[in-house]
């Protein structure tokens, strides 16, 4: 539970906010590069924490990120024609390069020209282009990005989406730490009971010795609807730890990490399996970009899990051509109340809009006033304390926790199986090599 203070703190992040300034330190995801497929394509007109922008590939393929105000009367920039490493204003001509310079003011003479140029630039953000994705930095002289590991793999070992969200970033987060909701969001139903997701309308696969240690797993997630969580703290964030019971006394982890401010990598993977990230960009205070990423450190993405993700699967949603969700606030996210009694526990399908779903039915903006909070709502606790704390870092003056750290973001999430006797520390130790998931070493 929050006050009714600390949750505008915490939803808030347009400019001069509290959280709005608190995001600005950090290195934000802006678009997919796919958005501008090839210099002087079409600009594209962009919401990042409030503010509105328009982004454009220049001639020698480099990405700019700026207002879209132009100064001479106003007329905005997303209709500007992009030419000869500019965006040239379709009114009077006026043009501007990537980095927002003011280059030419043709409807004047070249005196008064010169004179005005200087003061005629126009707000552009810093970007770098990486994984994919355009990154954009609200500061003159920001540090390197975060060093994910997605970044850090061969373009053929990731694959990158995006979809929206029509809620407050701060509860889409919270959904992504959630990890406990798994047990009955994301469960199947076989003859009116819970079941499996796998088992979702079908009959439940047998327990036993010929069980494949994926349904297992899935299998634990609905039988131990209480998991047991510890958080552990870390330079970039936080480890979440939920613990729930698996065959023959072992313990089934589910390891996740929120990075500071706005990132998670989700459970759900042994090391042989892809890893997923989610990043919730605000675009505004009442809807967020989600970013998602799919990799593996070792190995391609096949083209047939490609298909899938465009298709929308597992955390990648069914999007339009402008990665909007297919199911959605406006359509009740097609919800299928037969679907809900004998296939899964929402009649909503696929595990993303499942999750969409559950947190737009917060509010557009969730009251965190009126909470019921219990033991497996640990994870929530700790990730607004966590950010309410670099908020406060920053209102101080202080730099916020990872921002200038790009190597703490080297870090991993996943799950393990463990026997009685083990400990979170040799557990944690065992899956990742480190006592929090960091200082991964990237092959
Ligand atoms: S308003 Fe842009 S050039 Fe006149
Ligand atoms: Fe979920």
């Amino acid at each position: 539970m929050l006050s009714a203070a600390d949750n505008v703190r915490l939803t808030q992040t347009g400019p001069g906010t509290p959280m709005g300034r608190t995001f600005r330190k950090y290195w934000m995801p802006a678009l997919l590069s796919r958005e501008l497929p090839n210099p002087d394509c079409p600009p594209v007109r962009l919401k990042l924490l409030g503010e509105d922008f328009v982004a454009f590939r220049d001639t020698l393929g480099k990405v700019g990120i700026v207002e879209p105000r132009c100064p001479h009367r106003g007329a905005n920039l997303f209709f500007g024609r992009n030419e000869a490493c500019g965006l040239r204003c379709i009114y009077h001509g006026w043009k501007f390069d990537r980095h927002g310079n003011c280059v030419d003011i043709p409807n004047a003479t070249p005196e008064v020209a010169a004179r005005l140029m200087p003061r005629a630039s126009i707000e552009a953000l810093t970007v770098e282009e990486c994984g994919d994705i355009v990154w954009a930095h609200f500061g003159d002289s920001p540090p390197p990005l975060p060093d994910f590991e997605y970044l850090s793999v061969p373009p053929e070992q990731r694959f990158v989406s995006k979809k929206l969200q029509q809620c407050n970033w701060a509860q889409a987060v919270e959904g992504g730490l959630d990890t406990a909701h798994f047990s009955y969001l994301h469960a199947g139903i076989y003859k009116g009971e819970k079941a499996s997701l796998l088992d979702a309308g079908k009959r439940p696969t047998a327990k036993g010795e010929n069980e494949p240690p994926n349904q297992a797993r899935l299998r634990w997630l609905i039988e131990d609807g209480a998991p047991r969580f510890t958080v552990l703290d870390h330079d970039a964030g936080l480890l979440l730890c939920a613990a729930r019971t698996a065959d023959f006394e072992q313990t089934y982890w589910r390891m996740t990490q929120y990075l500071l401010p706005n990132h998670s990598l989700t459970p759900g993977n042994f090391p042989e399996d892809t890893s997923l990230m989610n990043t919730w960009v605000p675009y505004d205070d009442e809807s967020c970009w989600i970013f998602c990423y799919a990799w593996h450190p070792d190995r391609e993405i096949s083209d047939l899990a490609r298909e899938r993700y465009l298709k929308g699967n597992g955390l990648f949603a069914e999007v339009d051509d402008k990665f909007i969700p297919v199911r959605r606030r406006e359509n009740d996210y097609l919800v299928d109340r037969d679907m809900q009694q004998s296939v899964n526990y929402t009649g909503i399908g696929n595990i993303s809009e499942q999750d969409q779903a559950v947190a737009d039915s917060q509010g557009v903006i969730a009251d965190r006033t009126q909470e019921l909070l219990v033991q497996t709502d640990l994870g929530i606790t700790r990730f607004r304390a966590t950010i309410l704390n670099a908020c406060e870092a920053v209102e101080c003056g202080n730099q916020p926790k990872g921002a200038s750290n790009p190597a703490a973001y080297r870090v991993r999430s996943g799950d393990y199986v463990s026997q009685p006797t083990e400990s979170l520390a040799d557990v944690v130790t065992e899956r990742f090599g480190d006592r929090c998931g960091q200082n991964i070493v990237y092959p």
